[in-house]
């Protein structure tokens, strides 16, 4: 069922608590492998880009790079991959980004873990559950938040940059994160 070296008490019970079937025998391991490839290549070809974007146009253009950008490359990888791939938070500013059930609870997790002194690189989740019916494997695995991120998600944002999210995030949650925060986490889903 889990395969992290990091799995804690709380997320197990937690998703035991859930109403999927966990599946205790497949060996994810392959699986959780591809996970971290496709983290690496959704994180790959996003920030250079971003950063690119902030350095020559500055926040407010990175801003709508991100808002097509992003979805974009969440579509490309689930396209070439088989898999579906997004981002999501508890916090959430992406149309796609607010978590389901099973993701809160593992969102939940990587934040008590931080709590506990857990360096946020080294969580991950996965687990194999029955989502309509079907044997699904699910990972996921917490964005930190870095220096460059607050200016569109901290806690002191430039009024041009909040007029911006405004008009193109009128729900957003994404503001108030400080340097280190969970930001929000890369969550993978395939059916086996
Ligand atoms: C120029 C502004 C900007 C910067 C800088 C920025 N973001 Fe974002 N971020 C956005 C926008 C806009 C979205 C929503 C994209 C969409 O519509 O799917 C977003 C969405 C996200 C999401 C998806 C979850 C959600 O709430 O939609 C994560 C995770 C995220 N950002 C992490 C980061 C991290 C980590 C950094 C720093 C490396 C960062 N962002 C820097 C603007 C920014």
């Amino acid at each position: 069922m889990k395969t992290q070296t990091f799995v804690s008490a709380t997320l197990i019970s937690l998703s035991l608590a859930i109403p999927f079937v966990a599946y205790a025998q497949t060996d994810t391991q392959k699986l959780d492998q591809q996970s971290r490839g496709l983290a690496k290549e959704f994180l790959g070809k996003l920030k250079p880009e971003l950063m690119h974007a902030m350095k020559n146009g500055g926040p407010v253009h990175a801003l709508s790079f991100c808002n097509t950008k992003a979805p974009e490359i969440a579509a490309n990888l689930s396209k070439s991959s088989g898999w579906h791939v997004n981002r999501v938070s508890l916090k959430p500013r992406g149309a796609s980004a607010t978590p389901d059930k099973w993701e809160v609870a593992v969102l939940k997790d990587f934040e008590a873990q931080k709590m506990a002194g857990i360096p946020v690189k080294q969580m991950e989740y996965s687990e194999v559950i029955k989502v309509d019916g079907k044997p699904t494997y699910r990972y996921m695995k917490p964005i930190p938040t870095g220096a460059v991120c607050l200016t569109c998600h901290g806690t002191h944002i430039a009024p041009a940059v909040k007029q911006k999210l405004n008009e193109l995030y009128p729900h957003d949650k994404a503001v108030g994160f400080n340097k280190g925060d969970i930001r929000g986490a890369f969550s993978f889903s395939k059916t086996l």
